[in-house]
């Protein structure tokens, strides 16, 4: 039997995907934290949630850009960071321009400032960006790293990919040409007066900077985003796609599962996370009520203060729900098995009680993960 620990090996990235909020950052943070409590490894989970709880739960006083050692009694060390998109941006500009009077254009720069604040595909491209500024430290001998809500979860994998062509592209060339020839440039002045005019003070000349200076950084960014894209393909690196039993969330992370498999990426495992409480024995509970007697019935009846027949249409129904909850449950347990039919392995989680809000509760419910056994076709 494979537990989902043995599933993920030696791997010294682990990035957890799939839909929205099904439990990635809640699988991160959980792992993360008891992989450091057992053994001896320092590891860092990055996480894109900027969730209050989360902090708290870890004990940081908020979880920020820098990583922060959380204070655990284990074998290994934990640090957290939280993926702040437009400090990360700031922070590559900062490494990669030639010169400071560079950075300091392109920071104050208006499309700059939009575009890393408000477009979440250049929030997909810093996470993986941030990932190899992380790796390249050299502190941590694991990653745990959490991925946003992205309505297709492939934006963020393809950015490298998307941000190196971008920078070949014949668009970037076309759109800095004529502010690179002085020629062109006096004759485009017009132009650029009059769309200025239209669009807004300082609009073009906004764009044409922008652009200008971004090639300045052209060679720094193909090379960077394909180290990217290379650190993502390593066999060390391996993909937790987490879903529900529910059909959409199912649905989305076959379509995530196929599309890993199609880039070649690994996949550790497939967490079928929140699925009904086993603890409880339905049928038994079930039967337990329903044979319940008529003379017990009249008793607890007379002690509560009501009467027989209000108890025996509490009892229909509590029998009624039980048979529903156990349908359910059943059927997750086929869906979980029909998953396991293909070749990823198939892990389950059932729904914690409350919150996991505290330390204890991130760790045990990361034990849990950790220990879950791989679901066998013919479970
Ligand atoms: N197995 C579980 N048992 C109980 N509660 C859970 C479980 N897994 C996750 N949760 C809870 O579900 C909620 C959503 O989880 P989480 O924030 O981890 O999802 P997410 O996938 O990161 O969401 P998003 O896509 O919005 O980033 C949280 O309140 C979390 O505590
Ligand atoms: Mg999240």
């Amino acid at each position: 039997m494979t537990t989902l620990r043995e599933s993920f090996g030696d791997c010294r990235i682990i990035v957890t995907c799939g839909p929205g909020g099904i439990g990635k950052t809640t699988s991160a943070a959980a792992l993360a934290t008891a992989i450091a409590t057992n053994e001896p490894l320092r590891v860092l989970v990055l996480t894109v949630d900027p969730a209050r709880r989360l902090a708290d739960a870890l004990g940081v006083p908020g979880i920020g850009n820098e990583p922060l050692d959380v204070e655990l009694a284990g074998a290994g060390t934990l640090s957290v960071a939280m993926l702040d998109p437009q400090a990360s941006w700031d922070a590559l500009i900062r490494r990669q321009a030639a010169d400071e009077e560079t950075a300091e254009r392109i920071l104050q720069n208006v499309l700059y400032q939009n575009i890393t604040r408000r477009f979440v595909q250049s929030h997909d491209y810093i996470a993986m960006e941030r990932l190899h500024e992380l790796v390249g430290r050299g502190q941590w001998d694991l990653i745990v790293v959490d991925t946003p809500p992205t309505r297709n979860a492939l934006d963020f994998l393809d950015a490298p990919t998307r941000m190196a062509d971008f920078f070949s592209s014949r668009f970037l060339k076309w759109i800095i040409a004529p502010a690179r020839s002085s020629v062109t440039s006096l004759a485009a002045k017009p132009l650029t007066y009059m769309a200025d005019k239209i669009l807004g003070n300082q609009f073009l000349t906004d764009i044409t900077e922008f652009f200008l200076l971004l090639s300045s950084l052209y060679d720094g960014f193909v090379e960077r985003a394909r180290e990217v894209e290379s650190l993502l393909a390593e066999e060390s690196t391996k993909f937790l796609i987490v879903s529900t039993p529910e059909p959409i969330p199912t649905r989305e992370a076959t379509f995530f599962n196929q599309e890993l498999q199609k880039r070649s990426l690994r996949i550790g495992g497939w967490l079928v996370n929140r699925m009904l409480p086993a603890e409880l024995n339905l049928t038994a509970t079930a039967t337990g009520v329903a044979v319940l007697a008529r003379e017990e019935m009249a008793q607890v009846a007379s002690l509560i203060g009501v009467d027989v027949a209000t108890m025996v249409a509490a009892r229909d129904r509590m029998v009624a729900i039980t048979e529903e909850y156990t349908i359910v449950a059943d059927r997750e347990r086929a869906q979980l098995a029909a998953l396991a039919a293909g070749d990823t392995p198939v892990f389950g989680a059932f729904t914690a009680e409350g919150e996991i809000d505290t330390l204890q509760g991130v760790t045990s419910f990361g034990q849990r993960l950790l220990s879950a056994e791989r679901v066998l076709k013919f479970d």
